[in-house]
């Protein structure tokens, strides 16, 4: 196990890296202080051999980031199986783990998820839509990945009332209801629920729901944006910013057990979080390390 410690900058914790499989390295954190946050974007069982982009956005010649090729489905499980169970035994009784898939492998590993947790645990799901458009001729294309949320104990942390977990009322609404104003202008309305009058503002918005289509994948895959790090299949700082946002507190430590280019672990330190990061790819931790200001 190789583990490196990260430089400390200015308003973030200090953080750790380590190389290879998470299913060897996960009990030894396990004896730790445990994550109050855990998000797992393992493979999709794409049957590719992902490979680095370079900086125009090609892919760079030979050098390949990982293999997501496990035989089917059922191999792709029986891999994913053990390692969500020690995952689990990481999370303290307050946390909560964020599984991202896709339609390849989301509706088996629900079940497989399910069996590991409790099915009591699941707590819904995010509809993450990319943004990319629609590929696919002959069938319909799945433009949405999907991210399963599961409580290790009887209440995850969830902070309601983040502006991460508030979108704008539907502009009609905004025209037929929010049509007072208060002393300093706010627009509001006010609500009497069973003989108690509530007001909600207009600028706080409404709670969010579960499909997220504003975090576009571009932003992470595109060089001429500064975000992108050349790692297949990076995801978005904004995605991973209103997980963290949600689910974390400033005292939680987070955990990403297959990391690829760091995206939680940046955002985790950008957000004041300890965090961890584990993958088994070392092109991965090459370029996490860069990301996140290792010297070594
Ligand atoms: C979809 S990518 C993660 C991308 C990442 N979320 C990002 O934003 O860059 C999946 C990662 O899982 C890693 N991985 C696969 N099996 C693993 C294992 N057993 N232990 C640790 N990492 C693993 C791969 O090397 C790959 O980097």
């Amino acid at each position: 196990m190789t583990r490196h410690a990260a430089l400390a900058t200015p308003g973030t914790r200090r953080g750790e890296l380590a190389l290879g499989d998470c299913l060897t390295l996960l009990p030894e954190l396990a004896q730790k202080r445990p994550f109050d946050l855990v998000y797992v974007d393992p493979p999709f069982d794409t049957r590719a051999h992902h490979g680095v982009r370079d900086g125009r956005g090609e892919r760079a010649r030979g050098e390949r980031a990982y293999r997501d090729s496990w035989g089917g489905v059922d191999a792709f499980l029986a891999m994913l199986e053990p390692r969500l169970a020690a995952v689990r035994d990481t999370m303290s009784e307050r946390a909560s783990l964020f599984l991202h898939l896709d339609h390849r492998t989301v509706h088996e590993a629900k079940v497989l998820a399910d069996g590991v947790f409790g099915r009591g645990a699941f707590q819904g799901e995010i509809v993450w839509i990319p943004g990319n458009g629609a590929r696919r001729r002959g069938g319909p294309s799945v433009t949405h990945q999907t991210i399963l949320v599961y409580a290790r104990g009887s209440q995850m942390i969830w902070n309601d009332d983040d502006p991460a977990l508030r979108e704008p009322y539907a502009e009609t609404s905004q025209r037929m209801h929010f049509g007072k104003r208060d002393a300093s202008g706010r627009q509001y309305r006010e609500r009497v629920i069973a003989g108690k009058s509530y007001r909600y503002y207009a600028d706080i918005g409404r709670r969010r729901g579960s499909v997220w289509s504003d975090c576009p994948s571009m932003r992470a895959n595109t060089p001429l944006l500064g975000e992108a790090t050349g790692y297949p299949t990076q995801k978005p700082e904004a995605l991973l910013e209103r997980i963290i946002r949600a689910a974390s507190l400033p005292e939680s430590r987070v955990l990403d057990p297959m990391c690829g280019s760091g995206t939680t672990l940046a955002v985790a330190a950008r957000l004041g979080r300890a965090w961890t990061g584990i993958d088994v790819s070392p092109v991965a931790i090459r370029i996490a390390k860069k990301r996140l200001g290792f010297t070594d």
